[in-house]
């Protein structure tokens, strides 16, 4: 049998390894996990959730706490519509959050970044544009945008310098949705550079309604193949979602995808940015721990570890300092349910939500754990200390057990003193 090493994704000019680290919001696909796996000749992604509260984590600005100074005043009221984004600030994280990154790339591979376009941030064709165009500024290898398609969002970056040479992908779950965008684009004459076709055992929001059970990723694989063939159109495809060994991997590659993206395997990294004691929860979960819910207030399902601290918790809306899944009109399907059960039950300090949570909060805190289907299988992928625990792996371990392993075989790590 072949291993993944057999094959090679072009882009352009460049020749990789076909793995991509696919994004995962918010800095939980630090750079440092992108970097190592740019440097083993892969494509690495961060992303741009919620920048601005990373860049204060990470380069110790202040854009949160600002933020919410200006807007304090409207902290107990129920419209969130005044609460904006500054857009130079938050270019300017952007860039810092970017640079930063590209500054300390070595190796063949690329860094790409994860653009949720769900994010809508109370102005979303604005806030979508100054992200793109600040994370081409700052020397992004690509951008892949996710979650909530933006038909135009090629548009909205077209007359930067980068717009041709950068590369751009989107991710998609379906032929239908790959068609609109294509023919929305078609405008600008620019073809993505690759389509990431994300199947319904991913982690993060799913493309799929609650009937996400019905699909297969490779029959839809199979069909976008199809199509692009018969449309004599060239794009690279990368399979994503449920990907858990090299040989899963090679079973893509060789039914006609360039690459594919992986995460969940890499969520129990030590370079991964949840914190260690999260990671340990990961490698806990059960299958049965494992739920797609309808938490999320995006409307998109998503998949999450059941015991997470997100669900049912009836914390106030955070929009005056965080506020990124604020509609155009400042709504968020949160803000509506928190209201109603205060409104329910007077005078209780705490009330339980139990049908949507406050991702940005819960997000921001590393306590919505959203995971992957096979999340129950990392288990199997390390080795257990004395103590119970599971050791971590590093990010270079799970690349290259990806890239080389063959047999549906997942290599354990030398056991730490
Ligand atoms: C913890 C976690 C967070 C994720 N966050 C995002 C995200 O912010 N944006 C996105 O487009 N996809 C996100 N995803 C989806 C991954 O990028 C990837 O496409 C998918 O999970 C691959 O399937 P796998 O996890 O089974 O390997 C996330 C996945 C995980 C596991």
């Amino acid at each position: 049998m072949k291993c993944v090493d057999d094959f090679r994704l072009r882009l352009g000019e460049h020749e990789l390894v076909p793995i991509m680290q696919g994004g995962m919001g918010v800095d939980i696909s630090t750079a440092s996990l992108a970097l190592e796996v740019a440097r083993l000749g892969g494509i690495g992604h961060i992303s741009d959730a919620m920048v601005p509260t990373v860049a204060d984590r990470r380069f110790n600005t202040k854009y949160v706490k600002n933020k919410l100074k200006q807007y304090k005043f409207n902290v107990e009221n129920t419209d969130k519509s005044v609460v904006k984004f500054d857009l130079q600030e938050l270019a300017d994280a952007t860039r810092m959050h970017v640079r930063s990154a590209m500054d300390a790339k070595q190796g063949n591979g690329l860094i790409f970044i994860n653009c949720m376009e769900k994010l809508t941030m109370n102005a979303p064709k604005e806030t979508l544009k100054v992200r793109m165009h600040a994370a081409l500024d700052a020397g992004i290898d690509g951008i892949t945008l996710a979650a909530g398609l933006h038909l135009g969002s090629f548009a909205l970056i077209e007359d930067h310098p980068r717009f041709r040479e950068a590369k751009l992908g989107i991710i998609v779950s379906s032929l239908r949705a790959l068609q609109l965008f294509l023919k929305k684009t078609a405008r600008t004459k620019r073809q993505p550079d690759y389509v990431v076709i994300e199947g319904p055992l991913a982690g993060g929001h799913l493309g799929f309604g609650m009937d996400w059970d019905q699909y297969n990723l490779a029959d839809i694989v199979v069909e976008i193949r199809d199509w692009l063939k018969a449309e004599n159109l060239d794009i690279p495809l990368i399979a994503a979602g449920g990907i858990f060994t090299g040989s899963d991997a090679v079973r893509f590659l060789e039914m006609g995808a360039s690459g594919v993206q992986v995460a969940t395997r890499f969520t129990v990294t030590h370079e991964c940015g949840l914190p260690d004691k999260i990671k340990q929860e990961y490698f806990r979960a059960d299958e049965e721990d494992i739920e797609v819910n309808q938490l999320s207030p995006t409307g998109y399902p998503m998949r999450m570890i059941k015991q997470c601290p997100a669900i049912g918790d009836g914390i106030r809306p955070n929009c005056e300092a965080y506020g990124y899944l604020l509609d155009a009109s400042g709504s968020c399907q949160y803000i509506e349910a928190y209201n109603r059960e205060v409104a329910a039950h007077p005078g209780e300090r705490r009330v339980k939500v139990m049908d949507k949570t406050c991702l940005c909060t819960h997000m921001r805190n590393f306590d919505c754990w959203t995971c992957g289907q096979y999340t129950y299988r990392l288990k199997d992928t390390t080795v257990r200390k004395a103590d119970g625990s599971y050791q971590l792996l590093s990010a270079e371990h799970v690349f290259r057990d990806y890239q080389f392993s063959k047999d549906d075989q997942i290599a354990l790590p030398a056991v730490e003193a």
